[in-house]
């Protein structure tokens, strides 16, 4: 009994701890979805590319921007998004073309 109530709780916390970090992997089906008609061309498709995520004058400079301007462009398409959402892109993003420290 004691040891069933031991391993529920550690897959309690091993679930809520999992829940809240940003999901890069469920970031990317997000972008590849919606994001990728304008930031795409370095994968053979789209237009302007996702250089946007590496030009050397690129707007971008620290993860709290990154998860603002995933934020503003995901508002300037009306795409509902939970918050969740948001932070799993910029995880995402910052995992594969940004590289900023945790903050
Ligand atoms: C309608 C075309 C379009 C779509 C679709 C689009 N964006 Fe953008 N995005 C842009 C443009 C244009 C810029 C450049 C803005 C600038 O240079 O000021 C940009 C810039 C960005 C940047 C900043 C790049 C930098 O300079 O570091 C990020 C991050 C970004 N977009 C993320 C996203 C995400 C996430 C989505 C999906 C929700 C998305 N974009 C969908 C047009 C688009």
């Amino acid at each position: 009994m004691k040891a069933l109530t031991t391993v529920s709780l550690l897959a309690l916390a091993l679930f809520s701890s999992n829940s809240q970090a940003a999901d890069a992997t469920r970031g990317t089906q997000l972008h590849n979805e919606q994001c990728m008609g304008c930031h795409a061309s370095r994968l053979g498709y789209g237009n302007s590319g996702n250089d946007i995520y590496t030009r050397e004058n690129r707007r971008v400079t620290t993860l709290a921007g990154l998860q603002k301007q995933v934020d503003r462009c995901k508002n300037n398409l009306q795409i509902v998004w939970f918050d969740e959402d948001v932070a799993d892109v910029a995880e995402y993003l910052n995992a594969t073309f940004y590289h900023f420290g945790q903050e």
